[in-house]
């Protein structure tokens, strides 16, 4: 944590570029909104009543991402530049002592790091204000930065401002900067609206910092990827693009194996054990935790839930909320949602539905079938096609199946209802009835055998219309 730091964090704008009727900072990359990742980063640096956020496009909205956190907002009504945004803090952060960091955001990439060594250069150099830059092969769009004879910051124009030779210049401001608090609010008033946007740009509290006599350093980062600001959705693929390739990239080098990994997608929060397989395409999100030697099956989804050692989830699998215990599988083509649970070494197989069910140890369920709201004993067959009917039409109802249990292909069973431990349903059953420990229950119609039946029906048909038939 940084001493006497506080953080405003910019992002009130609506980000014409995108083309969206959704606030900027609301999209989403690397599993979060923009603005999320901005105010983890702020999180690392200091505390959450340090840290501000400037709202105003879809105020309400930006508040309700960050609801779990509490930070500080304020309300920008009008969006009249980056300059009038810092000013609407000032009643909430001028108390502040020390420095003021402002990130962007749109700027989702820049790391708690970089942001320590910019406040450590900051210090170091006794400035008024130190403002991020870096160099770019295309700097078209960006303010640029002028230096003066002692390398200092003498000012920053705006790309639409730029005279033919300052476009030339390839050193750009990344819109990030620390300030001494004080200074900044002591002068941030003398900002005018005096360019043809007519925004209050805070690029301008450069040269009044200059002019007051207090210099202005610049703190260079070789590698620009950090402050890669969105303003298209083009950037804003790319950046998604490098956060799952830095998650990826941690994964492995902690000991996971991904095939392809430039297919595969995961979450900045999702652990992984080591020895796992992530094969091609598979998505891991939200707040999932695999466990070691487990295998996630290629275009397999899981979402927020949680596996234990040695799970393995065969392909095109869709796992949401639920607990898979060691040694259990799933797949290929399984669905589990609402709080399902696998015991170690279950098997859920193609085309099975669980929902809210809790399969025992070592029971299977290996083909098409649905378990709703159900709780399953230890050791159980479900044979294919066998279906709970948890809902009548206005409410949701339990089944429960014993240890041991066999419940026959396609059968039909209607909650709430009962199977005890080692009893057998015959295939094609309709149960309604709790069923006793160790009984066969038949819930079905038995079958009559008409000899002949087709071959006279064939023979009437032919000599009505005189022709034969087969
Ligand atoms: C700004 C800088 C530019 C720099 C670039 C880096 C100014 C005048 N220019 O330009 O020098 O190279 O960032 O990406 O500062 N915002 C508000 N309220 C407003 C306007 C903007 O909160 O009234 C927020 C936006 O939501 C965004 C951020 O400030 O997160 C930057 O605004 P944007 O309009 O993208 O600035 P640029 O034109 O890119
Ligand atoms: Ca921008």
């Amino acid at each position: 944590m940084l001493n006497d730091t506080s953080i405003v964090i910019l992002s009130a704008g609506l980000g014409t570029r995108m083309r969206s009727r959704k606030a900027k900072v609301l999209h989403r990359a690397g599993g979060m909104s923009l603005v999320e990742h901005v105010v983890q980063t702020a999180l690392q640096l200091t505390a959450p009543e340090r840290i501000l956020a400037v709202i105003g496009y879809q105020a309400e909205q930006v508040r309700e991402v960050l609801r779990d956190v509490p930070i500080r907002f304020a309300q920008q009504l009008e969006q009249k530049g980056t300059g009038d945004a810092l000013a609407v803090c000032r009643d909430q952060m001028e108390s502040h002592s020390g420095k003021l960091l402002v990130l962007l955001g749109d700027c989702p990439l820049l790391s708690a790091r970089t942001l320590r060594a910019l406040c450590l250069r900051h210090d170091e150099a006794g400035v008024a204000a130190t403002v991020i830059t870096t160099t770019l092969d295309d700097p078209s769009g960006y303010g640029r930065i002028l230096h003066d004879a002692e390398g200092h910051v003498r000012a920053i124009v705006e790309h639409r401002a730029a005279t033919p030779e300052q476009l030339a210049i390839r050193e750009i401001n990344a819109g990030i900067y620390c300030f001494d608090s004080a200074l900044l609010w002591k002068h941030i008033g003398e900002i005018r609206p005096d360019n043809p946007a007519s925004e209050y740009y805070l690029t301008d509290i450069i040269e009044i910092f200059r002019r007051a006599g207090y210099p202005v350093a610049s703190f260079h980062l070789d590698d620009p990827s950090e402050v890669l600001g969105i303003n298209t959705r083009v950037e804003l693929s790319a950046v998604d693009r490098i956060f799952r390739q830095r998650k990826t990239t941690t994964l492995m080098l902690s000991g996971v194996t991904i095939e392809k990994p430039e297919t595969v997608t995961i979450d900045a929060a999702v652990s992984v054990g080591m020895d796992t397989v992530i094969e091609p395409f598979a998505q891991i999100l939200g707040k999932s935790a695999v466990g070691e030697n487990c295998r996630i099956g290629a275009c397999s989804v899981l979402r927020d839930s949680e596996l234990g050692e040695g799970v393995q989830v065969l392909p095109f699998s869709l796992v949401e909320n639920s607990r898979l215990e060691q040694s259990s599988r799933v797949g290929p083509f399984s669905r589990l949602r609402m709080q399902s649970q696998l015991a170690p070494g279950a098997v859920i197989g193609n085309f099975v539905e669980l929902k809210n069910t809790r399969v025992g140890a070592g029971s299977k369920a290996q083909h098409l079938a649905y378990l709703g709201d159900s709780q399953i004993g230890a050791g159980a067959n479900i044979g294919a096609g066998a279906i709970t009917c948890n809902y009548d039409g206005v409410k949701k109802h339990p089944t429960r199946i014993g240890d041991g249990a066999f419940i026959g292909s396609n059968a039909t069973l209607v909650a709430p209802v009962e199977i005890g431990d080692g009893a057998y349903i015959g295939a094609g059953s309709v149960i309604t009835d709790a069923v006793p420990s160790d009984a066969l229950a038949l819930g079905r119609s038995r079958q009559t055998t008409k000899p002949d039946w087709a071959a006279k029906r064939k023979l009437a048909i032919s000599s009505a219309s005189g022709t034969s038939v087969r």
